[in-house]
């Protein structure tokens, strides 16, 4: 058992961006270490993030679909009930299988694995605190990918069983029969989605006056506020929480609106704060070697994901941008890549965002209130799945696809969808919006029939001619 490792590059988080970063400089033919702290591998996307919570909605949304859906559709099946603990179960293999899947990549490619707590303690030294000791690395170049951790909610302790965040919501004991959510982003819509389905009153409080967080387009906020309000979600918008307390077996929460007003006080049997994501650095040594944290907790880089510090280097959740596992896995690579001399290209304004409520909302580039913000002159493509033939025949007609285009160039500037396979269907408009086409590009490419991907054809079609075919 060696303390002291030789090292061309110790990357410090084995989350998706770290792990990812690990195995591409491996591949790169740098001696890499990867330092992770947690029992697992994978990060918060793995283990407490979007893996757990896939398989959660998954299978909810299966039940949901069997008990309310099937006999419209001819399928006769006697009483379905769900059993919550094998649902948890299942939840837990499929983050295992993951998990242990990134061990077996690291021993493939050669990336050899620290367990322990990772201090950056000079430009070329990490050391790492174990269950085994202190291990020493020294090493040419450092990666920092440690990530980000839950926002507390001031003077709200979490007890991750009453008062919860969205780790808690992915291991509860039971389904709770009121539960409370604190901001209507990403985490309260998917998991109070999960937990309506489930037969729980959620009702989700937001502050601001639409609900799915930032970057998504105002239209398609509205829509999926009227469909998941239809599925029996409840939304109090415009609301401030102003204090959260357990009493007597249950929590209080006490609200008011946002502008200030009357005081009310809601009671449930668990409460989710879902409030955002920040900076994880604790421990990280940064003081050690001089670099500052900007106004966002956030570990500044340039271009190039260099540090202020030459030789140290940092992605993922723990610098700027949207806190999302694949631009923090693409942060990774081109960070490497441009440790060894290649080009570092990365297009933020080509990065998807998928909300997995059903039906599914994904989006890229920009919004319509952002171009008006921008002052920038645009066409509107709009095709509803009402009038797609898959989706009318699947049974799915809610929600429509919209693309926004420059209105001179018609470059494709956006493209925003919400309606079935949202999540997989908005990777043709990344792959159109990164190559730079042109939304008559789009309409001209030959969509399989019938898909619901068509209706990303037809928007394109109506964006650069103003005349889809089928509407
Ligand atoms: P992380 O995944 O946070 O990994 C950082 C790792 O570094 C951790 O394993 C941590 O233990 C380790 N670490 C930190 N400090 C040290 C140290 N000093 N020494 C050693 N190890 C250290 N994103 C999506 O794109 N799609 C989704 O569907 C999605 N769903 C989500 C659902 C939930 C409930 C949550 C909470 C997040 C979700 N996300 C999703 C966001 C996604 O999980 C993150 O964007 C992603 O994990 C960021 O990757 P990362 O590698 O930067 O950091
Ligand atoms: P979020 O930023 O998506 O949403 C937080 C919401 O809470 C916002 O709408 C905000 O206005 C509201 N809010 C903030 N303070 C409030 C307060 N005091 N009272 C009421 N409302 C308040 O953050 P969320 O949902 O916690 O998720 C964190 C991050 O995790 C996301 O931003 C995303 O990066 C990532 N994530 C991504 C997923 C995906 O890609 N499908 C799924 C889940 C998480």
């Amino acid at each position: 058992y060696a303390t002291t490792h030789e090292a061309d590059l110790v990357v410090i988080g084995s989350g998706p961006g770290g792990y990812v970063a690990a195995i591409k400089a491996a591949q790169l033919g740098m001696k890499t270490v990867s330092v992770e702290k947690d029992p697992t591998l994978g990060g918060t996307c793995l283990n407490v993030g979007c893996i757990p919570s896939k398989a959660l909605l998954h299978n909810t949304h299966l039940y949901h679909q069997a008990k309310h859906d099937f006999a419209n559709r001819g399928i006769e099946t006697g009483p379905v009930n769900f059993n919550f603990n094998k649902m948890m179960e299942y939840k837990v293999n499929a983050v295992k299988a993951l998990t242990g899947g990134i061990g077996m990549l690291f021993k493939k490619n050669k990336v050899q694995l620290v367990r322990g707590v990772g201090t950056i303690i000079d430009p070329k030294k990490v050391q790492v605190k174990g269950e085994k000791g202190i291990e020493t690395i020294n090493t040419k170049n450092i990666l920092i990918a440690t990530g980000s951790e839950v926002t507390p909610f001031p003077g709200v302790a979490f007890d991750e069983e009453q008062i919860i965040t969205s780790t808690g919501a992915l291991s509860l004991k039971a389904v709770p029969k009121k539960m409370l959510v604190i901001g209507a982003g990403v985490i309260g819509l998917e998991l109070g989605s999960v937990y309506q389905r489930l037969g729980a009153e959620v009702t989700a409080i937001e502050f601001l006056g639409s609900i799915g967080g930032v970057g998504i387009d105002g239209e398609v906020a509205k829509t999926l506020h009227k469909i998941l309000s239809k599925q029996g979600m409840n939304f109090k918008l415009n609301t401030k929480v102003t204090s959260v307390k357990k009493e007597g077996g249950s929590v209080k929460v006490e609200v008011e609106p946002s502008k200030g007003g009357t005081k009310e006080t809601l009671t449930c049997d668990v409460v989710l704060i879902s409030i955002g994501r920040r900076p994880y650095t604790t421990d990280l040594g940064l003081k050690n070697v001089g670099i500052a944290l900007d106004d966002k907790g956030r570990v500044p880089v340039n271009n190039r994901f260099q540090t202020t510090v030459p030789g140290i280097y940092a992605i993922g959740d723990c610098i700027h941008g949207p806190m999302l596992a694949h631009k923090a896995e693409d942060e990774g690579i081109v960070c490497v890549e441009g440790i060894k001399g290649m080009p570092v290209h990365f297009n933020y304004d080509a990065i998807p965002s998928v909300i997995y409520t059903t039906p599914e909302v994904g989006w890229v580039g920009k919004s319509e209130e952002d171009l008006k913000k921008e002052g920038r002159a645009y066409k509107v493509g709009k095709f509803p799945y009402l009038a797609n033939s898959r989706a009318k025949t699947n049974g799915e007609p809610d929600g429509f696809v919209k693309v926004l285009s420059d209105k001179t160039t018609d470059v494709i500037l956006g493209t925003h969808i919400i309606g079935p396979g949202g999540g997989e269907l908005i990777n043709e408009a990344v792959l159109a919006q990164e190559y730079g086409a042109a939304a008559e590009d789009v309409a001209r490419v030959c969509h399989a029939h019938p898909t619901c991907a068509e209706a990303l054809r037809e928007a394109n079609l109506a964006a650069y001619c103003g005349k889809p075919i089928n509407f």
